[in-house]
Order: structure tokens, then sequence, then C-alpha cells
């Protein structure tokens, strides 16, 4: 046991409520937040965060010579480090700041993507993918006739070796892949599938969206060559991404945006770009956003991962036995709640997903319902829209057994006599 919760009259083992209370909204009224698949909370130390740099240090950074510019720009640049470290990249250069996940997809498609990809070539991504890991795609295929392929889950949510390697062919120049899938909340198994990938000699893509929040991420171990991720999920402020590249790759790529500070020297006719990483940073950047990140970065490390993946463990087992007791409720993905990463997507007989939010809603549970932005992957499990409860560290078995309780109500609600 640590001296400070020694002193401070605390067991060994942590409880959520040692973190609730550094979540303001979380303590409003008797709200259940179960949608920290779509984003997180945010600790008062992250508010903080960016509160400080817009008291102490606003200016712009990276133009000024001032010592405030000057302090913008360190505090922006540390924070890049801090991302860095974090994500287990060679260098700070890697860490591109953009907006989010999205944002770091199309820098990659339009950027490399159309650079690299011919007609005739393949680019494989899954059925599971968020359509921010596929729309871009689908943008190069069509732009340069080249041909998406779409790798399938069995049933229980797994893409299998024999899949992967049937699919990804010399023919395959980019393998995009979620490492966590935000609806059946799997883990795929990037880091197998990128050696196979690199084999074949594709390049490969990482969407670490649902990922990072959640279990270590290092992007060299599992030899990503791109990996994406949004600040706001791991309770950063919305606005702020980061797309990790290896820098031989980022070299030798094109800028995605241009304009203000992404240049080396202008004249009337051309330009030359910044070094890395600020080739791909055009415009006045977010360093509130940065600085917010980095604070979130520091608060998720102190609860740890251990801690994150025992709380959601011990949450989505509970909350999956409950709703197993209801015979009208279908769980999507696997059987086993220990690989659902706090997810579970579900339908009930004859209620609409969005009659189950709006009911719950009623009852102050905030879930969510509809196609959770992966419409190939609700044509492929054939159910229109679902309804996803998604938990994080700071919610407790108090609020899943509630959960469970204005479940069982819903088709009452709706009319049926169970
Ligand atoms: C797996 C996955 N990828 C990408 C995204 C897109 O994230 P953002 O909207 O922050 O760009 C999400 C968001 O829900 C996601 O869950």
């Amino acid at each position: 046991m640590s001296k400070e919760r020694k002193k401070a009259g605390k067991s060994d083992y942590m409880t959520p409520e040692d973190f609730r209370k550094d979540f303001p909204i979380l303590g409003k009224g008797d709200y259940i937040y179960f949608d920290n698949a779509a984003t997180s909370q945010r600790p008062t130390a992250v508010v903080d965060a960016i509160k400080d740099f817009y008291e102490n240090s606003n200016a712009n950074p990276l133009r000024g010579l001032y010592d405030w510019s000057v302090d913008a720009t360190e505090r922006y640049e540390h924070a890049r480090q801090v991302v860095a470290d974090f994500i287990g990249a060679a260098s700070a250069e890697e860490i591109i700041f953009t907006r989010n996940t999205t944002e770091s997809m199309n820098l990659v498609a339009y950027s490399y993507g159309l650079s690299n990809v011919n007609e005739g070539d393949e680019v494989v991504i899954t059925v599971m993918e968020h359509h921010s890991n596929i729309l871009p795609w689908q943008m190069v295929c069509r732009e340069k006739k080249a041909k998406l392929i779409y790798l399938e889950p069995d049933e229980e949510g797994v893409i299998t070796e024999a899949e992967y390697k049937s699919k990804i062919t010399d023919k395959a120049k980019i393998v995009s892949i979620g490492h966590v899938s935000n609806v059946f909340g799997i883990t795929n198994p990037v880091k197998e599938i990128a050696a196979y990938a690199h084999e074949k000699g594709a390049t490969v893509v990482m969407d670490g969206a649902q990922a990072a929040p959640h279990i270590p991420v290092n992007v060299q171990e599992l030899d990503a060559d791109f990996y994406a991720l949004s600040g706001h999920k791991l309770m950063a402020p919305m606005g702020i991404g980061v797309l990790y590249g290896k820098k031989a790759i980022l070299e030798n790529m094109k800028p995605f945006l241009t304009g203000g500070e992404m240049i080396e020297y202008v004249t009337r006719e051309d330009a030359t770009y910044a070094e890395l990483p600020h080739k791909f940073e055009a415009g006045t950047v977010n360093a509130a956003g940065a600085v917010g990140l980095e604070a979130a970065i520091k608060y998720l490390q102190k609860v740890g991962f251990d801690f994150i993946s025992k709380q959601e463990e011990k949450l989505t087992v509970r909350m999956m036995e409950g709703m197993k007791k209801l015979s009208y409720i279908k769980i999507y993905g696997s059987s086993d709640p220990k690989k659902h990463s706090g997810i579970v997507t579900f339908t009930m007989d004859g209620v609409h997903p969005h009659d189950i939010s709006s009911v719950l809603n009623d009852d102050h549970v905030c879930v969510r319902a509809g196609h959770h932005c992966a419409q190939p992957l609700m044509q492929f499990i054939g159910a229109g829209s679902t309804a996803r409860a998604s938990v994080y560290f700071y919610n407790t078995e108090e609020e899943v057994d509630r959960f469970l309780e204005h479940l069982s109500k819903v088709r009452a609600v709706m009319g049926y006599e169970d």
C-alpha cells in the first residue's frame, strides 16, 4: 500500500470512487453515463490545464519570438513528447497533431494513399471499421481504380488468421485495421496482421481510437506504419487528435493541408516545406488541446491501465451476466465479457434501439443507439441499428445494477407483458 493511501485511510485497492470526485459532471444528479466509447468525461486536471494555458501562456505558438509565444510553443512541443512516450514512438517528430482520428485517417489517405495506391492494387480493411476508416479508403480506391477488400469476423467477432491470410495478398498496398472495435469491443490481432501484411509488402495503418483509452499501446512493438487516435476518448478535450507515422514514411509524403506554419520558404511561384512534424500541421495549431491531452495522458497514467482493464472487466462481466437473464436481449460480439473492452452492443426483441435509448434516458441512463458509424458492420450482423452501453474505469457496479434494473423495464414501458 502506498504511504499516501495509508495516510488517507484507504485500502490497498483503488475503486472508481477514488476517481469520480475528479469528474464534476459525474456528481451531477443521478445520471449514469454509459456512452464512453463515443466520448469520455474530462477530469478537473484536464480542464485546469486548458484554463492555465489560456490564462498564463496564450499566444500563437511557433510564430512569435516573445516570451508568451515561446512559452506556448514549449508547452505544445512538450505535449508532443508526452504523446510520443505514451504510445512508444521513436521520436516526437513522428507525432502529428490533428483534430481527431477522422482527420488522421484522411491525412494518411490523401497524402499517402493517393500517391502510393495504383490501378489494380488492393486496400484491405475489415467490415468492423468505423466510417472514418472506411470512407477515406473508398475515396482512394475510387480515384485510383483499386479494390477495397473487407476482412470479416467469425461469430465471436474474431478476425481469424485464416481470414487475413487468405485476403491479404501481394496486391495489398495498404492494410488499415481498427485496433479495438467500437461495436464489438474486441481487440483485433493487429500485431499479427501487421507482420503478415509487411511480408506481403503492404503499409499498415491502425485506428487506435478505441484502444488508446483502454490498453497500453506501443507503436514500435505493433510495427504500425501509421497509428491514429482521438484525444476526447481518453479524457482530453475534443478537437485534438494524433497521427503517428514512421519518420521515413512521413518524410516522403506530400503535405495534406497547405498554408501558414507548414512552410520553410515561399516565393510567388513555389514553396518548400517545413521539417517534420510541422509539414503536416498547417495553420494555427490547437495548443490548448495538446496541453489538455498531455494532462489527460498523465491522469490516465496515474489511474493505470491495470486498474482500467480490471474495472472494465468487472463491470462488463456483471452487465453481460445480467443482460443474459433477459431472454429478449441479444448481445453482439464475443460471448466472453473479457473480450469487450467495456463495450456491450445489443438489441431487444420488438423495441427499436432509439426507443431503448429514450426510455433509458427518462431514467437518466445514457446509452448510444444507432449504427455507431459502422453501417457495413450493421449490415453484416443483420441489424439496422443497435444499442450500446460502454463503461470506463470511473463507472461502478452499482451503476451497472441500476442500468440492468431500468433495462428490464423497457419492454413494459413499450407495452409488452413479459
Ligand atoms: C474505432 C473508431 N475509429 C474512429 C472513430 C472516429 O473518431 P473521431 O470522431 O474522434 O474522429 C471512432 C469514434 O467513435 C471510433 O470509435
